[in-house]
């Protein structure tokens, strides 16, 4: 399964839960897809790629001409898509786009998008648990409905009509102010990170950023811990959503030794400095949040220089 390397968690484990095995392809400035290193991970036993756009935790909108150069290598090398569309809803800039939505007009059997959806973002009913699954024929459908039954049965049928409502035309009024209000939190958070050196790069959707913090000289999980400790802030650290799990030639993979002796698997260097913010808290209390994140990582900075030798 090929894997943005900065990624939301569960895919990692849902992709080894089924025995297969994650291939992570590289993200570059931005978090945007490298699509030349792209088709040197596909071997002969790649099976699917998955996009997440806008992506959690990075923020990171892939643009038309991205998703089109995915689609069509999945296509080439005969792969399925998992397109995980959880924020499409919040879209700052253009419109969301939808790779399901490239292969409209194909026939049933020369289709290859799934398409993931959460009733939990768009209509704020996280705790509900209900989502839904695009397959992109009859035949995946009714594969996907044998797996459905002894994986999770089913959604509770309260939550289902409750969500009814959610999909009606009076709703998209609801969802535009909920997605103006994130818009008006990146910027919010933007004008406090930015001057700060703690922003490279400008998130485009979903309600999350992906700060540096590596002027402190700490790691994204020391900064959190002391963050928590000094400012009574919570973020996520980066190293939670880079998580690269390495294999032994048998398939099974290399655990590093962890105090409770549950395997744990090393990250990907390139988020151990950062911190994921989300902006699903009042413009007040995200202000305030990061007002003190910036206050603490200027102290953790002044302390880091200090302590750092001087160069001769
Ligand atoms: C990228 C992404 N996909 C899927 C989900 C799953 O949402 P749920 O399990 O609430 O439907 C989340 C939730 O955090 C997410 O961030």
């Amino acid at each position: 399964m090929l894997l943005p390397e900065i990624y939301w968690p569960n895919y990692v484990q849902e992709t080894m839960l089924l025995g297969g095995r994650p291939v992570f392809y590289p993200l570059g400035p931005g978090y945007q897809p490298d699509l030349n290193a792209l088709p040197k991970l596909v071997t002969p036993r790649t099976r699917a790629v998955l996009i997440n756009s806008p992506s959690n935790p990075t923020g990171a909108v892939f643009p038309e001409s991205t998703l089109r150069a995915l689609f069509e290598l999945a296509r080439e090398r005969e792969l399925w898509i998992l397109s995980d569309e959880a924020y499409e809803d919040f879209v700052f800039r253009g419109s969301h786009v939808s790779p399901g939505s490239f292969e409209r007009d194909l026939p049933e059997e020369k289709r290859r998008v799934f398409t993931l959806f959460t009733f939990s973002k768009s209509y704020a009913m996280t705790g509900l648990r209900l989502g839904c699954v695009v397959a992109p024929s009859l035949y995946t459908a009714t594969l996907l409905r044998k797996c459905q039954e002894p994986l999770v049965a089913s959604a509770g049928m309260p939550i289902q009509w409750g969500a009814i409502p959610a999909l009606g035309a009076a709703e998209r009024a609801g969802v535009e102010r909920m997605k103006a209000a994130y818009q008006g939190r990146r910027d919010l958070a933007l004008s406090i990170l930015q001057p700060a050196g703690m922003a490279d790069y400008v998130p485009e959707g979903a309600f999350y950023i992906m700060a540096d913090v590596s002027a402190t000289g700490m790691t994204g999980d020391e900064f959190a811990v002391a963050l928590l400790r000094e400012e009574r802030v919570a973020v996520a650290p980066g190293s939670g959503f880079a998580i690269q799990p390495r294999f032994h030639a048998d398939g099974t993979p290399v655990a590093e030794p962890s105090p409770t002796g549950a395997p744990e698997y090393p990250t990907n260097p390139k988020a151990s400095h950062r911190v994921r913010i989300a902006f699903c808290v009042s413009d007040e209390e995200l202000g305030e949040g990061l007002r003190r994140m910036v206050r603490f990582a200027e102290r953790a900075s002044e302390r880091h220089t200090v302590r750092r030798p001087a160069k001769a």
